[in-house]
């Protein structure tokens, strides 16, 4: 008799485990962003005018350098759970996550990060440029 009991506490137990992963695994996709979203950054005249001083900087998640005719864009998201990587005073990017380091090109020299920064495709509409990432 004793056994029998024993066995239905190992099924309610294992249940109950099984349930909590399905409930860790549902609540950890709802949260994590979709892939394959894209949106559009408009970078402004004004916004373009900031590259004449030869420095990059950082607006709309992006971080913007070049020039203000030739403008190039990455992403600012980190490429491991996409927390904001900030950039660093020494050059490149450090995500204060989990430490993942990017160069200036946004390539990993450090993980847990394995993949580059995203590099935002570049239109130009008139007198505008559109960022999309
Ligand atoms: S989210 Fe950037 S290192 Fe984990």
């Amino acid at each position: 008799m004793s056994s029998r009991r024993d066995f239905l506490g190992e099924v309610w137990r294992w249940m109950g485990i099984g349930l909590a992963a399905l409930g860790v695994g549902l609540l950890w996709k709802s949260l994590r962003p979709a892939r394959g979203e894209s949106r559009e950054v408009e970078l402004t005249p004004d916004l373009l005018a900031r590259l004449s001083t030869g420095e990059g900087f950082a607006s709309g998640g992006l971080f913007l350098t070049g020039t203000p005719s030739v403008p190039k864009a990455l992403s600012l998201e980190c490429t491991h759970l996409s927390c904001r990587v900030a950039p660093r005073p020494a050059g490149g990017f450090a995500c204060p996550c989990h430490g993942s380091r990017f160069d200036a090109d946004g390539r990993v020299t450090s993980g847990p990060a394995r993949r580059p920064l995203a590099r935002a495709v570049l239109e130009k509409r008139g007198d505008r440029w559109i960022a999309r990432i």
